[in-house]
C-alpha cells in the first residue's frame, strides 16, 4: 500500500471540517433543518442543486468513461438528476428556472476543472455525495413543513437511499480510499470540495436574499 496516498476521505473529512461546520451554521440550512425555510426558496433551492447536478454528471460520466476503476466511487444508483427531477415534478415547481450566480460559477469551475485537473472533479462530488448524512435528518423536518408525504415524493433529493444511507456512505468512503489515489490528485480534490462548501453556503445566502424568501411568489 502506497502510504503516501492511504485515507483521502480522511485528509478530505478534516481539511474540510471547518467549511462543513460554516455551511451548516448558515442560516439558510438553520432554516431547512429547523423546518421554517419558506417552500418557495425549498423549490428554487431543488432547482438550483438541478443545475449543479446536472453538469457534475455529465463531467463524472467522462470522467468514469476515461479511468473505468472510477465506475466503483460514481455507480449509477449515486445520479442525482433524477430525484431532483422528479422532486421539482411532484412539487409542481419549473426544472429550468436560470442559474444564481453562485450556481453558475461553481458550474464554471467544474468546466475549468474538467479540462484541467479532471479528478478534482471528485472532492465535488464528495461535498454533495456527504451531504446526504446531513439532509436525511432535513428530510424528516421538510416533510411535515410542506405537507410533504412520509414515502418520500418531494424529499427524495434529500433522501434519496432511507434506511440504507449510512451503508451507502460507508460504501463511498471504502471505494474512494480504495482507489489509493496519489497525493497529486487529492490536492486539487481538497481546493475543490472546500471551494463547493463555499458555494453552497453563498447559494443559501443568495436564495435568502431573494424575492422569494419573502414568500409574496406563492410557489
Ligand atoms: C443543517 C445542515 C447540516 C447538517 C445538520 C449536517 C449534518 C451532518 C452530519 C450529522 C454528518 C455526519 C457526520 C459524521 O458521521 O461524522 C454530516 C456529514 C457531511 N456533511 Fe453535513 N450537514 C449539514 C449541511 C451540509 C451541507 C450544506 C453540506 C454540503 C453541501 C454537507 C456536507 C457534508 C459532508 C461532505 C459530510 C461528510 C463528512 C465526512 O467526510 O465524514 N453538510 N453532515
Amino acid at each position: 500500500m502506497n502510504t503516501e496516498t492511504a485515507g483521502t476521505m480522511l485528509i478530505l473529512r478534516e481539511s474540510t471540517a471547518s467549511h462543513h461546520r460554516r455551511a451548516e451554521q448558515h442560516e439558510f440550512q438553520q432554516q431547512f433543518v429547523r423546518g421554517t425555510l419558506p417552500r418557495p426558496l425549498y423549490l428554487h433551492w431543488l432547482a438550483q442543486l438541478l443545475h449543479i447536478h446536472a453538469a457534475l454528471e455529465a463531467h463524472l460520466d467522462r470522467l468514469v468513461t476515461r479511468n473505468p476503476q472510477l465506475k466503483t466511487v460514481f455507480d449509477d444508483g449515486r445520479r442525482k438528476v433524477g430525484p431532483l427531477r422528479k422532486d421539482l415534478a411532484y412539487l409542481g415547481a419549473s426544472a429550468d428556472e436560470p442559474a444564481l450566480p453562485a450556481a453558475m460559477a461553481l458550474v464554471a469551475r467544474m468546466d475549468r476543472l474538467a479540462s484541467e485537473q479532471p479528478m478534482a472533479l471528485l472532492g465535488i462530488f464528495y461535498v454533495l455525495e456527504g451531504s446526504t448524512n446531513g439532509s436525511k435528518f432535513i428530510a424528516r423536518k421538510v416533510r411535515p413543513a410542506y405537507e410533504l408525504p412520509v414515502t418520500g415524493e418531494g424529499s427524495a433529493y434529500l433522501d434519496p437511499y432511507g434506511d440504507v444511507q449510512p451503508a451507502r456512505w460507508q460504501e463511498f468512503k471504502a471505494a474512494v480510499d480504495a482507489l489509493n489515489l496519489p497525493a497529486t490528485d487529492v490536492a486539487p480534490m481538497v481546493v475543490a470540495a472546500q471551494e463547493t462548501f463555499d458555494s453552497i453556503r453563498e447559494l443559501g445566502a443568495e436564495l435568502l436574499a431573494s424575492p422569494a424568501a419573502t414568500g409574496s411568489t406563492g410557489r
